[in-house]
């Protein structure tokens, strides 16, 4: 059972979708319907879970019920069915402050001359624009028409032809997506490219020059890449996630245009959950870990492919230390991977622990068996699981039998915090960058001239309360244009009352929606009366341009604004 989901797929079964959507940028509403076809039967009703969503007409059923509203799941649209039916069909608008999608005014834009459409879906927000029994255990394969106005260009996760899509593999309904904006493609290899904003798109396909060879990389390890096409399409700035891995079709956020390929790993972890995530996906959120630890295995193990064994070990090490810092911020409940989600939103469930510590439990796993047996493993759990939802308690049935081993899972899986005996990562280059810094923070001079986007993190990180006058002026840190360099310090600035960077910060949080650079930035400010006053100004004005899941999550940090 998903009790994130008021359907009941033990009863009835829906496989396929057809999908008719309007997009009224006018109003920011769908104007939609849904076709949902499944096995003939006698059963005398359908449920599908809504949210937000104006229902006008059900066809080819006895009558339509929409249920009381849950804050966190919606309302259930019970739909009555006649003997023997195979499908029913839903005509609805959604609204314009449907949770799963964003439209941005042209100034949101790149190009700030026309408006953009997006679409989220994960992890329970697909029921905000289309009526479906919104559960991961549940795949579909669908097929979808999209009527824009002029000038705008729509793409959905799925093989495209005109205004036409249709993805054959069954998918769960966290991956169905849609975009439409003035877009533009570029290809980046023979069945890869990338999609854009007509001023960001040469940028775009400088930083995924690399996309072929990591696709290839991950085909050598576990098998080939059944997809399709890989696509990339960079969103505007106030997309709430790094990326999201749509199937044919990754969304990312365009702060991951650095100029130096540097925070490229974001594009091998949504590319690796075309194997973990897409091919074999959590059958609930509580097993989201199967689809995260997984992945970030997969990406780690990319980047050593494509960019050599030190680049892999600094961003282990990097996510290593994030995690232990995270899990001190955590209730012991939420230190496990299988975690506990009745009564409350996936979404708090998004945590560093089933990236990192599943990641971490996977490395241990490897460093017992070897990499040859552990690859092997891998290869055959994704071709034995292709194209189903499975349990936690699937994926350890299936290691006892295949690959018995002493690590306690367990105590990795049900118990908080990282066992004793994990397969813990080292970086050479790390501990002279420590050096480094001890030596910069007695007065010395260091040399920085080559250091990539990993070193400059983790020196910053690795200072203790250091002279922020003296590392801007010097490192002219205010001014950087990585945004994860940027990111951190302005979170030392903020933790050290660092004024000169404050208009910077502003800027940055008005400008920039993605969550993972809100949440720290909003949570420390919110530490200081002073920093109150300041965040609920800059949220006050910030807020229309944040996504409504970037919107509920500071809103929980800082408040409503009236
Ligand atoms: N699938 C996730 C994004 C997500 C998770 C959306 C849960 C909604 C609910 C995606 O693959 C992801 O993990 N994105 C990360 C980047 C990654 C490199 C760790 C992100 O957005 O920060
Ligand atoms: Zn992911």
């Amino acid at each position: 059972m998903d009790v994130h989901s008021f359907s009941r797929p033990d009863q009835v079964r829906v496989r396929h979708l057809e999908l008719e959507f309007d997009l009224r940028f006018d109003r920011k509403i769908v104007d939609g319907s849904v076709t949902l076809h499944f096995e003939a039967t006698d059963q005398r009703d359908l449920v599908l879970d809504t949210r937000d969503l104006q229902i006008h007409a059900v066809e080819n059923a006895t009558g339509f019920e929409l249920g009381a509203r849950d804050p966190i799941l919606g309302s259930p649209l019970k739909i009555g069915l006649e003997k023997g039916c195979s499908w029913v069909r839903v005509r609805y608008s959604t609204t314009p402050g449907a949770s799963g999608l964003q439209w941005l005014d042209p100034p949101q834009t790149a190009g700030k001359r026309h408006p953009f459409l997006y679409s989220q879906s994960q992890a329970i927000h697909a029921r905000s624009w289309i009526p479906l029994q919104d559960s991961p255990a549940v795949r579909v394969t669908f097929q979808g028409r999209v009527r824009t106005p002029a000038g705008l260009y729509a793409v959905m996760a799925a093989e495209r032809a005109g205004e036409h899509f249709k993805m054959t593999r069954p998918v769960p309904p966290y991956l169905i997506a849609l975009a439409a904006g003035d877009l533009e493609f570029r290809p980046l290899g023979e069945r890869s490219g990338v999609f854009a904003e007509p001023s960001v798109i040469d940028a775009a396909a400088r930083e995924f020059a690399d996309t072929e060879k990591m696709i290839r990389a991950v085909e050598e390890m576990y098998g080939p890449y059944r997809w399709g096409r890989y696509d990339l399409l960079v969103l505007p700035p106030s997309f709430p996630f790094g990326g999201m891995e749509n199937p044919c079709l990754t969304f990312a956020t365009p702060t991951i245009l650095a100029g130096d390929k540097s925070l490229v790993s974001l594009v091998a972890h949504e590319l690796a959950h075309s194997w973990s995530g897409n091919l074999v996906t959590n059958a609930t959120w509580s097993d989201f870990w199967l689809n995260e630890g997984f992945t970030v295995y997969l990406e780690r193990r990319i980047l050593e492919k494509v960019y050599g064994r030190e680049r892999e070990e600094m961003e282990a090490v990097l996510g290593r230390r994030e995690l232990d810092q995270e899990m001190a911020s955590l209730p012991e409940s939420d230190r496990v991977l299988h975690i506990a989600l009745a009564g409350r939103d996936p979404d708090d469930g998004c945590t560093l622990v089933p990236y990192e510590k599943g990641a971490l439990l996977l490395r241990t796993i490897e460093h017992e068996v070897g990499r040859e047996r552990f690859d092997q493993f891998l290869r055959s759990y994704f071709d034995h699981f292709a194209f189903q939802s499975i349990t936690t308690e699937q994926f350890l049935d299936y290691l006892r039998r295949e690959l018995p081993v002493t690590v306690p899972l367990d105590e990795w899986i049900f118990r908080p915090g990282v066992p004793a005996g994990a397969a813990e990562p080292h970086s050479d280059a790390f501990r002279r960058v420590e050096e480094a810094a001890a030596r910069w923070q007695r007065g010395g001079a260091i040399d920085t001239g080559s250091w990539s986007t990993q070193l400059w993190l983790h020196f910053l990180r690795s200072l203790e309360a250091p002279d922020l006058g003296r590392l801007d002026r010097e490192f002219h840190l205010s001014e950087a244009g990585n945004s994860e360099i940027l990111h951190q310090w302005l979170l030392m600035a903020v933790r050290g009352g660092y004024e000169p960077a404050y208009p910077r910060m502003e800027q940055f949080l008005a400008a920039v929606g993605r969550r993972k650079f809100l949440k720290p930035l909003y949570t420390e400010l919110m530490k200081t009366p002073e920093g109150q006053q300041r965040a609920r100004r800059i949220y006050s004005a910030a807020r229309a341009g944040y996504h409504p899941i970037a919107q509920a999550t500071i809103d929980g940090i800082v408040g409503k604004p009236q």
